[in-house]
């Protein structure tokens, strides 16, 4: 069964992924960027286009840096090499106890569980770019070689055509280190049909009789052999060469009429195009570039990368049935292309933006049956792992709480709305179908708080009433831990609202309690507008699945 897990990866490698089960790890972590990087909204109405933060990578040395690197030292679960942890320390010695190191101390710490996850046949991709990968190698070195494992390559991908960099080259790829756990391992070679020019250069010779395009090959390599017979005349190979073909072979070739002789006499042979598989896939991918805001499979998530590059990770490293596993998931590219492989897979996020991004994408791409048959970890499913939720003190991450309350109760249907103060506490709006006084048709706001104060005073849905009336929204829904009785009954005083598309009438403020939304309690707007981008319908190939 698939897995998606919301939490740490660190927590969740440690805890529930087993020694050697996993065929295929590919990570893409945060780069160590300095920058935060901010989910788009679909356009709705006039306004500039509604972001929110997805996650953030910028560094600092912190209290979790120096644990992180006290457990290295200790050997914590003794998944580290003695590699790995003299590397380490004298990277401190290096780099001091900086942004820097807090990034590679993080990465050491799960690349050495990802090591132990893997089976002895799995293979390892961290995608990264120039910015640390010089330091990630030699760490994934230290922690992989150490063991029997492999280095097997750098892979540079063309992200951009081009990049403007100020006064420098522009820095258009990013790296991807492939790395094995043993030198027996799961490989098939990927190959691409040769491009235009290529093809030009190459096989520039027409065939008179066939009209095929093809390419003049010499029989001959370097050696020493016989003379063979290629028909009635008996040839001798050029000095220093041999006939690479045996008599039979030869034999056959000139009844296939694909040897022919040079003005000199000496015989070489047409080489088809249509008889080439194409080309290898070599270190280098230049054949698609990173997602454009006009590629179909965009769902406005910063980092999205294309299906092309983890479809072909995926087929070179795996086969059906394999086990992949994506540590820093995002918005589930890797998910998604093993799902549509028919790969299982375990995929890991921090943020429960990326968590209901994954379960919507899957749901849009491959119908509901694929999520249902998913196991959804670390969400909470009761009022105790709800509560923590909200207490969990975690500077990476912000408004965790916040966000999954509203995109549970919203099926995805809200905007998170990041912005501190000055924002009257909401947290989330969605956007629903209906007329104005000129019978035109608008988008209406429904706008959502988001509290866990164990007690409130019915000022909060009044201030909730003016937070609408500025921004001319319709609707206000007040989500709740504790709902208590004085605030539904303040709710009352502000009436219901028409939807005039629909001539269905509902309350104007209303209080949702979270253990409602646990039990199942969703969202039920006339005619929501969608915010986010939907995932293409995608046929699966596996037996007894859905097909589109
Ligand atoms: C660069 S994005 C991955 C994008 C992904 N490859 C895709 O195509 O959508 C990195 C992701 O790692 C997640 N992340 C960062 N730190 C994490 C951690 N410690 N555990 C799990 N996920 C983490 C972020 O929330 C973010 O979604």
């Amino acid at each position: 069964m698939n897995k998606l897990y919301y939490g740490d990866n660190l927590e969740v490698l440690r805890k529930y992924i087993k020694d050697e089960s996993i065929d295929l790890c590919y990570i893409d972590p945060p780069f160590n960027s300095k920058r935060n990087y901010n989910q788009i909204y679909n356009n709705i109405g006039k306004e500039d286009k509604a972001q929110a933060q997805a996650f953030v990578d910028t560094w600092t040395w912190d209290t979790e840096a120096d644990k992180g690197m006290a457990e290295i030292i200790s050997n914590y679960n003794g998944v580290f090499t003695k590699q790995s942890i003299k590397l380490i320390t004298g990277l401190e010695g290096v780099l001091g106890k900086g942004s820097l190191l807090a990034y590679l101390v993080s990465m050491t710490l799960r690349i050495a569980e990802i090591q132990r996850v893997l089976k002895p046949t799995g293979s390892f991709y961290f995608h990264c770019d120039p910015t640390a990968s010089h330091y990630l190698k030699i760490i994934i070195d230290a922690i992989f070689c150490a063991k029997g494992g492999d280095y097997k390559n750098e892979i540079s991908w063309r992200r951009h055509y081009s990049h403007n960099d100020g006064n420098k080259f522009g820095c258009i790829h990013d790296i991807i280190l492939f790395f094995t756990k043993s030198n027996e391992y799961t490989f098939n070679r990927q190959i691409l049909p040769y491009d235009e020019d290529y093809i030009k250069k190459n096989y520039a010779s027409i065939d008179n009789k066939s009209g095929k395009r093809f390419r003049s090959v010499s029989v001959n390599a370097a050696g020493h052999g016989e003379a063979k017979y290629f028909g009635e005349k008996l040839l001798k190979p050029p000095p220093g060469t041999h006939w690479r073909w045996n008599q039979e072979r030869i034999n056959e070739a000139i009844k296939e009429g694909i040897i022919y002789f040079t003005s000199n006499g000496v015989p070489r042979y047409k080489q088809f195009l249509e008889n080439v598989e194409g080309i290898t896939v070599q270190d280098t991918w230049v054949d698609f570039y990173s997602l454009s805001s006009h590629d179909k499979e965009r769902l406005g998530y910063p980092t999205q990368k294309p299906e092309a590059l983890l479809e072909r990770i995926i087929k070179a490293s795996t086969n059906e049935g394999d086990t992949v596993l994506d540590a820093y998931c995002g918005c589930g590219t890797t998910v998604a292309v093993s799902q549509r492989l028919n790969r299982n897979w375990v995929g890991i996020d921090i943020t429960y933006q990326s968590v209901s991004l994954i379960l919507k994408r899957l749901e849009d791409s491959y119908g509901k049956a694929a999520i249902d048959n998913i196991t959804l970890n670390g969400v909470p499913e009761d009022m105790e792992s709800a509560i923590a939720l909200a207490n969990k003190a975690d500077d990476r991450i912000r408004k965790e709480f916040e966000k999954w309350v509203v995109l549970t109760y919203t099926n995805n249907m809200a905007m998170i709305n990041e912005k501190k103060g000055g924002d009257g506490g909401i947290d989330g709006t969605a956007f629903m179908k209906d007329y104005n006084e000129k019978n035109e048709p608008i988008n209406k706001e429904v706008l959502f708080s988001v509290k866990s104060n164990k007690t409130l005073a019915p000022s909060v849905i009044r201030d909730l009433n003016g937070t609408m009336e500025r921004e001319g929204a319709a609707l206000g829904i007040l989500l709740t831990l504790y709902p208590m009785p004085n605030l539904v009954k303040e709710c009352k005083k502000y009436g219901t609202y028409e939807n005039k598309v629909m001539g269905t009438s509902m309350p104007k403020i209303e209080v949702v309690s979270v253990q409602e939304i646990l039990d199942g309690k969703k969202m039920n707007l006339p005619l929501p507008v969608e915010v986010l981008k939907k995932a293409e319908a995608k046929k699966e190939t596996g037996q007894g699945k859905l097909e589109f």
